[in-house]
C-alpha cells in the first residue's frame, strides 16, 4: 500500500521469502500501479487502498506510505480484516499507535511495526553477545545515522506535513538501538537545528538511565555520517559495523584489544527477515510479534514523543 522507493525494495525482498507471495499492489493513481505490477510478474493492481484492503483473497498488507497516513491507511486495513506490517515510525505519535495496537486487538488481527532492525540476523547477534556477557554490563552506548539531503522543501524528508524531519525518519533507528539494549531512559535530553519547513535537520540526544548508563545518540540528514553504533560494556565494546541498523559485520573488542571480527549476511536488501518474522507469526496465529511485541513499538514512539517535546518539534494536526 503506497508504491514508492521502499514499497519497491520490499518487493523484490518478498519475492525471495519461500512463503510470501506478492499478490496485489495500491495506489492512489491507477497508472502508477499499473506499472508497478509489470514490473512484478503482473501481480493485482488497484486505483485505491481501499479496494486493496477489500480484496478477501489476502492475508496481509504492508503498509508504506509516509508516517502521517500509517494511523489512517493500518485502521483502513484492520477494519476489513487484514494483518497489518506497518512501515517505521508506526505513527506520528504515542496517541496514535495506541489506537492502532487497540484496532488490531480489538479485531484481534496481527500487527507489527516495521523495525526490520530487529531482525537482521546482526541485531540477533549483538543480542546474544550482550546476553552471554561478552562485554558485561553495558555502560553506555553511541549510535548516529546521517545522510545529506537535497534540500526540497516539498520531499518526504523536509516537508512538514509528510512528516519531514530526521528524527522520525532516521532517528527512530539510534533509539530503538538504545531501548533494545538499555530499556526505558530515566532523563532525556535533546538538542536540534530546525528547517525553515519546521522539522528537526539535525537531532543530538543524550539519555541517562536508572543504574546510571548513558545512551549518545543522532540524527541528521545535513551530512553523511558514519552510521554506526558503539556499545560499551564493563568488559570490552562491540561495534555494529555500518550501516549499523542493518548491519554485516560485528567487531567484538575486549580489554582494548581486537579480538574478533564477525561477518553475519543478511539475505537480499534484509527485509526477508522481517517478512518470515511476519510469515511465522500468521502461522501461528499469534497477533504480535514476540520479538517485536506492541508494547516496544509504544515504547520507542514514546520515547520519541519526549525528544519532540525537548526540541520543540510539534506536527499538531495534519
Ligand atoms: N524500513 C526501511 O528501511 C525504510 C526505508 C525507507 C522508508 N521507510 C518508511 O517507509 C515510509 C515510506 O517511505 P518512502 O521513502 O518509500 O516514501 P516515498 O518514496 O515518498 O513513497 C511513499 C508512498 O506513499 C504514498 N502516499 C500516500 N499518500 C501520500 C501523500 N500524501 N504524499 C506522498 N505520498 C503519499 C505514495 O504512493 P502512491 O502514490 O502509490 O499512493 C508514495 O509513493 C516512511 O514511513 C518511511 O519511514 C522505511
Amino acid at each position: 500500500m503506497g508504491l514508492g522507493k521502499i514499497a519497491r525494495t520490499f518487493a523484490a525482498d518478498l519475492q525471495l521469502s519461500d512463503d510470501a507471495v506478492l499478490y496485489g499492489a495500491a495506489s492512489r493513481d491507477l497508472t502508477k500501479a499499473k506499472a508497478f505490477s509489470k514490473h512484478h510478474q503482473s501481480i493485482k493492481y488497484y486505483g485505491s487502498y481501499k479496494e486493496l484492503a477489500m480484496d478477501p483473497d489476502i492475508d496481509v498488507i504492508y503498509v508504506a506510505t509516509p508516517h502521517p497516513f500509517h494511523v489512517e491507511n493500518t485502521l483502513l486495513c484492520l477494519e476489513h480484516g487484514k494483518a497489518v506490517l506497518c512501515e517505521k515510525p508506526m505513527g506520528m505519535d504515542a496517541r496514535e499507535v495506541k489506537m492502532m495496537i487497540d484496532k488490531a486487538k480489538s479485531k484481534q488481527l496481527f500487527l507489527m511495526e516495521g523495525m526490520w532492525t530487529r531482525f537482521i540476523p546482526a541485531t540477533e547477534k549483538l543480542l546474544e553477545l550482550i546476553d552471554e556477557d561478552a562485554i558485561g554490563e553495558v555502560l553506555f552506548i553511541r549510535a548516529d545515522f546521517g545522510f545529506k539531503g537535497d534540500g526540497n522543501p516539498a520531499s518526504r524528508i523536509y516537508n512538514k506535513q509528510l512528516g519531514g524531519g530526521s528524527l522520525l525518519d532516521i532517528g527512530i533507528y539510534p533509539i530503538y538501538l538504545s531501548l533494545l539494549t538499555l530499556g526505558i531512559p530515566k532523563e532525556i535530553n535533546a538538542m536540534a537545528r530546525m528547517t525553515e519547513t519546521g522539522v528537526d535537520s539535525y537531532c543530538a540526544m543524550l539519555f541517562g538511565y536508572e543504574n546510571s548508563a548513558r545512551a549518545i545518540l543522532e540524527s541528521t540528514v545535513e551530512a553523511d555520517t558514519p552510521i554506526e553504533a558503539y556499545i560499551y560494556g564493563k568488559m570490552g565494546h562491540i561495534q555494529l559495523h555500518s550501516r549499523f541498523h542493518h548491519s554485516q559485520k560485528i567487531s567484538l573488542f575486549k580489554d582494548g584489544q581486537h579480538t574478533e571480527v564477525i561477518k553475519i549476511p543478511y539475505t537480499g536488501n534484509g527485509y526477508v527477515h522481517e517478512i518470515e518474522e511476519v510469515n511465522r507469526c500468521l502461522y501461528n496465529g499469534y497477533t504480535e510479534s514476540k520479538k517485536l511485541p506492541h508494547a516496544i513499538s509504544l515504547e520507542l514512539i514514546k520515547l520519541m514523543d519526549r525528544v519532540k517535546e525537548q526540541i520543540g518539534l510539534f506536527y499538531g494536526n495534519l
